[in-house]
């Protein structure tokens, strides 16, 4: 069964229902006088979800996937209530925000499951502007529709855009009449295998035809699951989601990866972009026509958009499909269907060779510890995790607050994991970059550095949510 595997269910279980526990509540400080408050309510339930043809039975926040969009500006002290009427318990995550740790959202980590018809609130101060999703921390309920974007605006910020378009990216198991916790079942009984695309996770990728600009494909095997639809904003390709806008006009994307599986390739048709923030963080700005974006990663970029009908597509690395939106500034005819972005726009950026802003950098400072986090694992069997073993059978690894922690994110394996750490943006020693969720390919070593200032337990793992809860999670935990 799923629960043998050393996982988030197991961890969560672990906690009976109306035991006190040391949790902290997620109460953020006191209320400042003056402080701004942002407040929304989220229901979890069960939903029939209309993709643009398709229609699915899942579970959502309210009746839409994406959920609806959080926005606060940096700074605010954030109240989110979520009155959860699934039939399972459940959590939620609020991926890269630097929060106080009560409030992150990790079941048996930093809180007890939330239980079916209860509610539970969250607070915190969101103190970094940027794009950010969020979703559940228990079990794959991710892949079932659960996630939508956070927005935190910067009250400083010039903006130098005339209207943003939020793009969130996802793969759609349900459709094949298997749920999510199915697949992860399958991937776990078959030693990952749980394709519907007669595509195993070992290969029978045509990596060769990504068009890298001519170099090798830069990363390993796709993923472990052959999807029937690939989404953006929710909708299939058949019936698009629409941006429409004034030709001349500059619009800010902010491109969201919620997919649990998927590493996707994008690119808006005819126009090139200019990268301006990586996971939230500004960078110098960096111009390309299409650039990669693995699960938990996101990006922004700012286009002047040309006259007419635009594709904006994003092709699943590895996995046959697309997901489109459409850019219409003006009369045209819509795009053929089958394009990809390698096609549209030649050579793709790959987020590692940003290099921060000035402004993004951490405080040069030399590194007081060194760590060392060790992605494992294999597809058959399945079995992935961190240090030597599954998380609950590894060891936190253990830092003192307030020192720099130099960590050396090491993927031991023969597949790209974009690996996330819960609570802070790391930067990445060789150009300063800051991420919270970054691409190792095959056989890969980043080296990054942490600043531990937001102390209590964090997760880090593995944002292919099915190697997530397979294992390929550990603890860091602040002494
Ligand atoms: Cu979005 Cu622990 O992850
Ligand atoms: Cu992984």
């Amino acid at each position: 069964g799923i629960v043998a595997t050393g996982t988030l269910a197991a961890c969560s279980a672990s906690q009976p229902a109306g035991t006190p526990t040391a949790f902290g509540t997620p109460t953020a400080d006191p209320t400042t006088p003056g402080q701004r408050v942002t407040t929304a309510k989220l229901i979890a339930k069960r939903a029939t979800l209309d993709l643009g043809g398709p229609e699915v039975g899942t579970w959502a926040y309210g009746d839409t996937a994406p959920g609806p969009l959080i926005r606060a500006t940096a700074g605010d002290l954030v109240r989110v209530t979520l009155d959860n009427q699934l039939p399972a318990d459940t959590s939620i995550h609020w991926h890269g925000i630097a929060l106080a740790n009560a409030a992150d959202g990790v079941p048996g980590m930093t809180q007890d499951p939330i239980r079916p018809s209860t509610t539970f609130t969250y607070e915190f101060v969101a103190p970094d502007p940027g794009t950010y999703f969020y979703h559940p921390h228990s079990g794959v309920q991710l892949d079932r529709g659960l996630y939508a974007a956070l927005i935190v605006d910067d009250p400083q910020e010039p903006g130098g855009y005339d209207l943003e378009y939020v793009v969130v990216l996802d793969d759609w198991v349900d459709g094949t009449g298997r749920t999510p916790d199915d697949v992860l079942t399958q991937l776990i009984a078959k030693g990952g295998s749980a394709t519907s695309g007669g595509m195993g996770g070992m290969g029978g990728m045509d990596h060769g035809s990504m068009g890298m600009g001519g170099g090798a494909a830069p990363f390993g095997d796709a993923g472990d699951v052959q999807y029937p639809h690939y989404l953006i904003n929710g909708r299939v390709p058949a019936a698009p989601d629409v941006l429409a806008a004034k030709p001349g006009q500059r619009v800010r994307l902010r491109v969201i990866n919620a997919a649990s599986d998927t590493i996707f390739t994008v690119a808006l048709g005819g126009h090139r972009m200019t990268v301006t923030h990586s996971d939230g963080f500004p960078v110098q700005p960096t111009e390309t026509g299409a650039f990669y974006i693995g699960m938990g990663e996101r990006y922004d970029t700012v286009v002047t958009l040309k006259d007419g009908v635009f594709p904006l597509v994003a092709a699943p690395f590895g996995k046959q499909g697309q997901a489109l939106a459409l850019v219409r500034t003006g009369a045209g005819a819509a795009p053929p269907a089958t394009l990809r972005p390698d096609e549209l726009a030649g050579p793709v950026l790959l987020g590692t060779t940003l290099v921060a802003a000035e402004s993004a950098r951490l405080a040069q400072r030399d590194a007081e510890a060194t760590e060392v986090i060790q992605l494992n694992g294999q597809m058959a069997p399945y079995q992935w995790g961190i240090n030597g073993g599954p998380f609950g059978e590894n060891e936190p690894i253990v830092i003192t607050k307030g020192e720099r922690v130099h960590l050396d994110l090491a993927n031991m394996t023969m597949m790209t994991h974009p690996f996330h750490i819960h609570g802070h943006t790391f930067g990445l020693l060789s150009s300063g970059l800051r991420k919270d969720t970054v691409l190792l390919r095959p056989m890969e070593t980043i080296a990054v550095e942490l600043q531990a200032d937001n102390a209590g337990d964090w997760a880090a793992h593995c944002h292919n949510i099915y190697h997530a809860e397979a294992g390929m999670m550990i603890g860091l935990n602040y002494r």
